[in-house]
């Protein structure tokens, strides 16, 4: 390996040794070619007629009027496939096909990465394979279909909480039972090295773009840039151009589900305790004897018990700010951004826009605010229906 793929005492790559090889592989051919001029131009051709980059940086007006401060959207909802995973599947497809792969696998929770997998498998002619816990296919069931649509089989994921870290866990055994010819797009900045420089890497485009535009639209750098945080790609991707820039502050939402003291929540960076899963070390759910604990969160894509390792860096550098909001509060924000800006917001997305509206009233005027709006929120309509309050 190039380097162990450690932020600190966080990441590596704790996996089954016949996996090792396939991750020596891919570390190797992704320093191969990301730079590569060859690569890069297919690249930024597939970025930006197939997923619609570069993406725009909206000024919320009524949204920033609510809330007495301004406050900027990255529109990650307006690309192809409806969030930030397209960018991270295009990457790592293309590398895939580089290879000389030709079959694909991927975990999903909301459904997005799933689908954004399987509309790169169509788009490159790979045999796809989606592995999804059995609670999401319910409550993602658009994003099924889609990913049906396009080709993908979908593999229902029973045992567990039948939710992401499941997923992953089949995806893995998959992976090292087929490891020959099959590739895995893993969906977030996670898992062992190299994935989470990786996923990184590949979305990195939406903090490249949203600084120079705010250095453009605005004249100066935000105050603060946030993002929800699941596995934390779509966050690392966007805090990555801002880290150096000490004045701007950087906010990661977590969920807090039910609430953080109920126990019933997906927040490892609030409430967890360093641990090891799925190939990397990382804050992590877990009890006293280290077994992991089950997650609740109204958002498929954040339920997950860790988080990638250079969070978990940022978080103990104090670099980046890390907080949790409750499901109450991301179905409120669900209506009333909707209400203000005529955008659905997806729910993952959902987290970062409900701390920014707690900041009503405690922030000055003249402070300025970047959302990474991860995704849309046509997926979740029907679960802001049955989570509505009774009138
Ligand atoms: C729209 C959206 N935002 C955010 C996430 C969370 O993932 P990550 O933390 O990797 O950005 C997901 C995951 O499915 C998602 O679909």
């Amino acid at each position: 390996m190039k380097h162990n793929g450690r932020f600190g005492q966080f990441g590596g790559f704790y996996v089954p040794e016949v996996l090792i090889p396939a991750l020596e592989e891919m570390e190797k051919a992704f320093y191969k070619y990301y730079k590569d001029k060859k690569f890069t131009a297919e690249l930024d051709v597939l970025s930006h007629d197939y997923a619609g980059r570069p993406t725009p940086l909206y000024y919320a007006t009524r949204f920033s009027e609510l809330v007495g401060f301004k406050v900027y959207i990255k529109r990650e909802d307006l690309l192809h496939g409806g969030a930030h995973k397209v960018n991270n599947c295009l990457g790592q497809g293309l590398l895939a096909k580089y290879m000389g792969k030709t079959k694909l696998i991927a975990e999903t929770g909301a459904g997005q990465h799933g689908l954004a997998t399987s509309m790169i498998g169509a788009l490159f002619g790979m045999q796809t394979k989606i592995f999804m816990g059995a609670i999401d296919i319910e409550r993602q069931s658009v994003n099924v279909h889609k990913m049906r649509l396009c080709g993908a089989e979908v593999i229902s994921v029973k045992g567990g909480t039948e939710t992401l870290k499941d997923a992953i866990n089949e995806a893995l055994r998959y992976w090292t039972a087929n490891v020959a010819d099959t590739f895995y797009l893993f969906g977030t900045a996670c898992g062992p090295h190299p994935y989470p420089t990786i996923v990184k890497h590949f979305q990195s485009c939406i903090g490249i773009e949203a600084r120079a535009q705010c250095l453009e639209k605005i004249g100066k750098l935000p105050d603060i840039v946030t993002a929800c945080v699941g596995g934390g790609s779509n966050a690392i991707g966007i805090f990555s151009a801002f880290i150096d820039d000490k004045n701007v502050k950087l906010v990661g939402v977590e969920p807090a589900g039910k609430g953080i003291k109920t126990g019933k929540h997906a927040a490892p960076l609030n409430a967890g305790k360093v641990g090891i899963l799925h190939g990397t070390k990382m804050y992590l759910m877990q009890n006293k004897e280290g077994q992991i604990l089950d997650t609740e969160s109204i958002s498929a894509g954040l339920d997950y018990p860790g988080v990638g390792p250079e969070h978990c860096l940022l978080k103990d550098t104090g670099r980046a700010q890390y907080v949790a909001v409750e499901d109450k509060d991301v179905l409120d924000i669900f209506d009333i951004f909707t209400k203000c800006e005529g955008i659905l917001p997806a729910l993952e997305s959902s987290h970062s826009l409900a701390w920014v509206y707690s900041q009503k009233g405690k922030l000055p005027a003249d402070t300025t605010v970047v959302v990474n709006l991860s995704g849309r929120g046509d997926k979740d309509v029907d679960i802001v229906e049955r989570n509505r309050k009774p009138l």
